[in-house]
């Protein structure tokens, strides 16, 4: 196996010092955390002080677990907390070097926060999406900078997951590619490069799967149980399939099935039916207290 090799620290890792994301969200909130750990300023914008409040209490909830566990000192999870503030105004991007797209994997909702987040960004700053799926070179043509934009796919739990998938669009130039990389190696992460393809690889092979086990459960070949218990244990996944679809986010998931199933105009990709329904009923997994488990009791019990 290739070890991707770590530059150190560069003067484009080094060039960011205030982090801006948008959409304090599950993925959002995990990214201002690691940031803020990483000794970087990280300013939280969402529609509603409630998101801010919660992604605030869940980062903070995140931090005390690594204090306990011993994995930082209280004195610098206080510090870390103060680097990160919220926002519900545009404006508080203005000191960015760099600001990371957080927001629902739907494009019309990410193309028309560009156009209101761009003006108030200082025009050497950067911007990336953290999409799951959707095209970044489409998405650059949505931006007044093709060439600072590109795809920074942090995956979740952010805070544990080793991994971030980047993903240049055609017009990224070489500068936004050296920040980002040296960006992923300061904040303890690898990187591996994708090309821009629908998905690009980790959602491409994974979300695939997802629907598969979910036609399993559609088609009655097992139960919810035996088809995560099947998938833990026979291929030794830390999550179950379905399990890993609620973490996730159900509406996530049918959004990625839906951009593969597009992109690649392959009936291969069709979504599970039962996903759509599922998401159709705003069961939306964890997030939402309900999706193929029910999380409302003291532990997760099947919902079919
Ligand atoms: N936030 C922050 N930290 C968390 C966490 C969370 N939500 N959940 C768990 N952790 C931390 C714990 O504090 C613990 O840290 P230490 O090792 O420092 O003590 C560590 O994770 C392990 O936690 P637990 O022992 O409590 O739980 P576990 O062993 O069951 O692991 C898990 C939890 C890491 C989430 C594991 O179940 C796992 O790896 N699941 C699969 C996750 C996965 O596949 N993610 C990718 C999803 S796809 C994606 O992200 C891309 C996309 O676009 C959809
Ligand atoms: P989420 O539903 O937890 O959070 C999305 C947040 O975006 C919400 O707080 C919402 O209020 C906010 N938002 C929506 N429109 C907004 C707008 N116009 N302005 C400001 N805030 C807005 O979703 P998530 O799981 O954090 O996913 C966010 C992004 O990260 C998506 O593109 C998703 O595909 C991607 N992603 C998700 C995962 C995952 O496992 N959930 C993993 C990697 C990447």
């Amino acid at each position: 196996m290739t070890e991707i090799q770590d530059p150190g620290a560069t003067p484009e890792a080094m060039s960011v010092n205030a982090v801006g994301v948008i959409g304090a969200g599950q993925m959002g909130s995990g990214i201002a955390h690691v940031a803020a750990t990483t000794g970087l300023s990280a300013v939280m914008i969402d529609v509603g002080q409630e998101q801010l409040d919660r992604a605030r209490a869940s980062i903070a909830k995140n931090m005390e677990r690594q204090v306990r566990r011993e994995r930082m000192s209280e004195d610098d999870m206080n510090a870390a907390l103060e680097r990160i503030s919220g926002s519900l105004e545009f404006e508080a991007l203005a000191d960015c070097d760099l600001v990371i797209e957080a927001v629902t994997e739907n494009e019309t909702v990410k193309r028309g926060l560009y156009d209101r987040i761009l003006p108030a960004m200082r025009a050497d700053a950067i911007l990336a999406s953290n999409t799951s799926s959707i095209s970044i070179t489409r998405l650059a043509t949505a931006t007044d900078r093709p060439h600072r934009f590109m795809g920074m796919h942090f995956m979740n739990p952010v805070p544990v997951m080793q991994l971030v998938e980047l993903i240049p669009g055609l017009a990224t130039d070489d500068h936004t590619r050296a920040v980002i990389e040296g960006l992923t190696w300061r904040l303890g992460k690898t990187p591996v490069t994708s090309e821009d393809f629908p998905a690009f690889i980790v959602n491409r092979i994974l979300v695939p799967m997802i629907n598969e086990a979910v036609y399993t459960l559609y088609e009655g070949i097992g139960s919810v149980r035996d088809i995560d218990a099947a998938m833990r244990l026979g291929a030794n996944h830390p999550m179950g399939p379905l399990e890993l679809a609620d973490f996730v986010g159900l509406d996530t998931c049918l959004a990625v099935m839906q951009v593969v199933h597009d992109g690649m105009a392959d009936t291969k990709y069709r979504p599970c039916p039962l996903l759509v329904k599922y998401v159709e009923a705003g069961w939306l997994g964890r997030k939402s207290g309900k999706g193929f488990y029910d999380y409302s009791g003291d532990t997760p019990e099947p919902t079919r």
